[in-house]
C-alpha cells in the first residue's frame, strides 16, 4: 500500500495567488533580454507551466533532467544529469525553475554547470524552501512559500512517482 496524505500545507487557492505574485515579481525584475525559463524536471512540470503563464513579456522555455532521490523520502546525495536543454543559454537571462529546494544539493551542482555557459545572468525561482540547504551556495531569488521541513506531495512532488497530480499541496503520513 503507497503512503497516505496527512495534512493540506497549502490549498490550490494559496497556491494560485502566490503563482501570479511570483509571474509579476519575474515579469518586472526582467525589463530588458532574453529570458530562458529552465524548468527542473520532473517536479517543476505543473509549477513552471502556471507560472509562465503569469510573466508578461518575451521568454523561452527549456527543461533540464536531473534526479536526486530513489524511491525513498531521504535525499541519496547524487545527482544525474538525465537531459541538458538543447537551447543556447549563452548571453541569456537563464531563470532556473524549481519545485522545492531541500538540502540545495541537485541545484548547487546545476548552478555550477549552468555558470559555465555563460548567461547573461543565472538565477533560481523555486515554489517551495525549506531554508535547510547548506550546499547551496547561490540564493534563490524568488521563492513562493516558506515550506516546513516535512516530505511534501502534490502540484509536482512526488513521492515515488504517486501525488504528482494532486492539485494542493501537502505532508504524508
Ligand atoms: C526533488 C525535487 C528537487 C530536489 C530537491 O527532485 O523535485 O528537484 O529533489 O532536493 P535537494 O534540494 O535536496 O536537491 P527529484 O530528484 O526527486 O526528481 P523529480 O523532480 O523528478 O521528482
Amino acid at each position: 500500500m503507497g503512503r497516505a496524505v496527512k495534512r493540506i500545507v497549502f490549498t490550490e487557492a494559496q497556491i494560485a495567488e502566490r503563482v501570479r505574485e511570483l509571474g509579476a515579481e519575474i515579469t518586472a525584475a526582467y525589463p530588458e533580454g532574453e529570458l530562458l525559463v529552465l524548468g527542473l524536471l520532473k517536479g517543476s512540470f505543473i509549477f513552471l507551466s502556471d507560472l509562465v503563464r503569469h510573466i508578461r513579456r518575451s521568454l523561452q522555455v527549456d527543461f533540464l533532467v536531473a534526479a536526486s532521490y530513489g524511491d525513498g523520502t531521504v535525499s541519496s546525495g547524487t545527482v544525474r544529469l538525465l537531459y541538458d536543454p538543447e537551447t543556447k543559454l549563452e548571453g541569456k537571462h537563464i531563470l532556473l525553475v524549481e519545485d522545492i529546494v531541500d538540502t540545495g544539493r541537485t541545484l548547487g551542482r546545476l548552478m555550477d554547470l549552468l555558470g559555465q555557459r555563460g548567461p547573461k545572468s543565472l538565477e533560481i525561482c523555486a515554489l517551495l524552501h525549506k531554508h535547510i540547504a547548506e550546499e547551496l551556495r547561490h540564493p534563490t531569488r524568488f521563492i513562493g512559500f516558506d515550506a516546513p521541513n516535512e516530505f511534501l506531495v502534490g502540484y509536482g512532488l512526488d513521492h515515488a512517482e504517486n501525488f504528482r497530480h494532486i492539485p494542493y499541496i501537502a505532508s504524508l503520513q
